[in-house]
Formats: structure tokens, sequence, C-alpha cells
């Protein structure tokens, strides 16, 4: 089964699905993490993605199914937190289609207001070699640009660089706000408060989770 993990650029959906991974029961699954890692390698996927990435335009569909297609995988007795997908309503349909498989129980909307979001997402360094995340001011690393679970260096995200960030919000405004439609029309669609510390929105989102009985 899956929860979908929505939310505006910078809502903490990457930060609270590690959390909730690392409790156990529920593998993340991560489009953004996905194709972070093609452009890592260079494979034809990552030279495809970069620069619409780095823009901070959407990828197209038929990719985007593709790594959902490989990043799911068989298991139809899994719990998944779908963090960055579906990030339009065809998306959400192509996703309706594996339904047999993997059917969304609950899509979770993280809301943070837009002053908060270019706030986390101006200071958002990012371990180039484990992927950690930390914030320059809110959650720092303990020694300035190293990361604190394995020395790597920490870097600015390409995508996080102002121009960038304003079309990832516009992105969002237009393409990404119709799929919470999408769901409350199917009865699925549940908001978390995302404001506050890291582990006040943890403990509502498990609280959400725990009221739905899917913790
Ligand atoms: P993706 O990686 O999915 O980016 P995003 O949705 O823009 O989300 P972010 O990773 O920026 O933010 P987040 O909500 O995970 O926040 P985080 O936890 O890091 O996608 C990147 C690109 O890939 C897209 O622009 C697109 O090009 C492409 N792509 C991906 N999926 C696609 C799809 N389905 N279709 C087409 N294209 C696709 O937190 C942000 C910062 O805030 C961090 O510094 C963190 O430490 C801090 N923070 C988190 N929570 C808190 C808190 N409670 N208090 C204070 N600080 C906090």
């Amino acid at each position: 089964m899956i929860v979908v993990l929505t939310g505006a650029p910078g809502a903490g959906k990457g930060t609270q699905a590690d959390l909730l991974a690392s409790q156990g029961g529920y593998r993340k699954v991560s489009t953004g993490d996905a194709l972070r890692k093609h452009v890592r390698t260079k494979s034809p996927i990552g030279l495809q993605a970069e620069a619409v990435m780095a823009r901070g335009e959407l990828v197209s569909d038929e990719i985007l199914f593709q790594i959902l297609r490989e990043e799911l995988g068989p298991d139809s007795q899994e719990k998944i937190l779908l963090d960055g997908y579906p990030r339009n309503v065809a998306q959400a349909q192509t996703l309706d289609s594996l339904k047999e498989m993997h059917p969304v129980v609950v899509a979770i909307h993280l809301d943070v207001d837009s002053v908060e979001l270019v706030t986390r997402l101006s200071g958002r360094r990012v371990c180039s070699s484990c992927g950690a995340t930390y914030h320059v001011s809110m959650t720092p690393s303990k020694i300035s640009g190293i990361c604190d679970k394995c020395g790597g260096a920490l870097q600015q995200r390409t995508d996080d660089r102002e121009e960038s960030v304003r079309t990832r919000l516009s992105v969002y405004e237009s393409m990404t706000k119709p799929v919470l439609e999408y769901y409350r029309g199917k009865g699925l669609y549940h908001r978390v408060d995302g404001k506050g510390s890291t582990q006040d929105v943890f403990r509502k989102l498990v609280g959400s989770l725990d009221g739905l009985s899917l913790s």
C-alpha cells in the first residue's frame, strides 16, 4: 500500500519520510532522489533530466512512469511512503492504474506557508556523499559545511537557487495543487500542519497515521 506524502517544495516531505522510514515499517520512495541519482551517474535519464530539474520544471511523465515502476517494485505487501509523486493529475491517474498491486490509502498534505518554504529552501544544504539534509540555521551540522553522518561536503542543490525556487513554487501552484483536489474527491486527502520543529511535525504525522490506523 502507498501513503502519498505531498506538499510544496521545501514542505519537509523528504525529512519526514526519512524519519518515518527510520522507525521501521515504511520504505521511502522519492522520485526526486531517484532522479538525482540518475543525474549523478550520468545515465540516459539523468542526461535528459538534469537541465529540466536545475530550472525547477517537471521532468516528463514518461520518464517518471519508468522511474516509478522501477522504484515501487513488485512487492505488494510493502508499506511505501511516496515522496514527490504524483506531481500532476495525469501522474495521479497513472498511479491509480497500479492500484491492484499498490493501492493509495491516503494522500497526506504537509501544509507550510510560502514565506517559511523560501526560508527552508534557501538554507538547505545536502551532503554530496550520503544525501543527508541540513538547514544552515534550523537544523545545522555540528561543523559548518561537513556532514555529521559521514564527513562528506555539504552543498546547495542547484534547484535551491532563487530563480529555480520561484519556478518550482509556481509549478507547484499550477500543476501539483490540483492533485490535492483529486485526492479530496476520492476521500483520501488528509492535511497535516507542516509548521513547527521537525520533531513536532513528525509527532503530528505519526498521530495522523495512527488515527487512520496506518502507523
Ligand atoms: P524533489 O526532490 O521531489 O523536490 P521538491 O518536491 O521540490 O521537494 P524538496 O526536496 O525541495 O523539499 P521537501 O519537501 O522534501 O523538503 P525537505 O525535507 O528537503 O524534486 C526535485 C525535482 O525533480 C523537481 O523540481 C522536478 O524537476 C523533478 N521531479 C521529481 N519528482 C517529479 C515528478 N513526479 N514529476 C516530474 N518531475 C519530478 O526540507 C527542506 C529544508 O527544510 C531542509 O533544509 C530541511 O532541513 C528543512 N526542514 C524540514 N522540515 C523542517 C521543519 N519542520 N522545521 C525547519 N526546517 C525544516
